[in-house]
């Protein structure tokens, strides 16, 4: 039977508060999920999570949620863990939960959150440390659709050319940075992601079935014919409201279904 309430040793416990240094004129506290395998009790099982409270002037770092978080482990407690990279929303690698909504910490701006912010992991996946969560499931469905170019005819001398118009099928689609924001927001992904390849992978698959120049669209059809790997979609649009690059997840994967009811592949 489905479980609604977190088990015993998942539920977060108040953890410490790390106050504002005196004289700070802009404070606002960021409310922080906590997690370290590492951290056992005396039996040694892990304790539970814990949410840490750090208080920070605005005035000392910079206006997006990833320059707090890199603020408070330059200066203020180096044992918290998350991922970043790019902080140009370009590599997906700080995709968390912000303020309740899957999101990318270096795009967030923190005035967009009203009072204090609340910072957890991407939802409803394994947790290796504080904020980062276990993606490689995700990245090994990410490789079942074989994201890359197939062709069988021979290559030709130069590249293989695209008109306008077939390269425009790719808008909405290529701008993906595989951040699971949309994923992870999937109640059907929640329940089934053991089967169901849910929105950012799915979305991916169209990118290479639509590509005019890749030769194995039946294959790729094929491969996501399953009551599960495609059809778990039950349209509840959340991805296409967390993603933060502005994709829309929930219409390619009705084009995939379109095309499987057209199939002429
Ligand atoms: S579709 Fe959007 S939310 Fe989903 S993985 Fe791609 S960029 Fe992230
Ligand atoms: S539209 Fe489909 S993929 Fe998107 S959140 Fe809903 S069930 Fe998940
Ligand atoms: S750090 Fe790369 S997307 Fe945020």
């Amino acid at each position: 039977m489905a479980e609604f309430t977190l088990p015993k040793h998942s539920k977060p416990t108040k953890g410490e508060t790390f106050a504002a240094p005196e004289g700070a004129a802009r404070v606002r506290a960021f409310n922080i999920y906590r997690w370290n395998p590492d951290d056992v009790d005396a039996t040694g099982v892990p304790k539970n999570p814990r949410i840490d409270r750090y208080e920070i002037d605005l005035a000392s770092c910079g206006p997006m949620v990833l320059d707090a978080l890199i603020y408070i482990k330059d200066h203020v407690d180096s044992t918290l863990t998350f991922r970043r990279s790019c902080r140009e929303g370009i590599c997906g690698s700080c995709a968390m939960n912000i303020d309740g909504t899957n999101t990318l910490a270096c795009t967030k701006a923190i005035d967009d959150v009203a009072g204090d912010v609340a910072i957890y992991p991407l939802p409803h996946m394994q947790v290796i440390k504080d904020l980062v969560p276990d993606l490689r499931h995700f990245y090994a469905q990410y490789e079942s659709i074989e994201p890359w170019l197939k062709t069988q005819t021979p290559a030709p001398t130069r590249e293989r050319l695209q008109s306008p118009e077939d390269r425009e099928q790719l808008d909405g689609l290529y701008e993906c940075i595989l951040c699971a924001c949309c994923s992870t927001s999937c109640p059907s992904y929640w329940w089934n992601s053991d089967r169901y390849l849910g929105p950012a992978i799915l979305l991916q698959a169209y990118r290479w079935i639509i590509d005019s120049r890749d030769e194995f669209t039946g294959e790729r059809l094929d491969n996501l014919e399953d009551p599960f790997r495609l059809y778990r979609c039950h349209t509840i649009m959340n991805c296409a409201k967390t993603c933060p690059k502005g994709l829309n997840p929930a219409k390619a994967i009705a084009e995939i279904k379109k095309l499987m009811v057209e199939r002429k592949y």
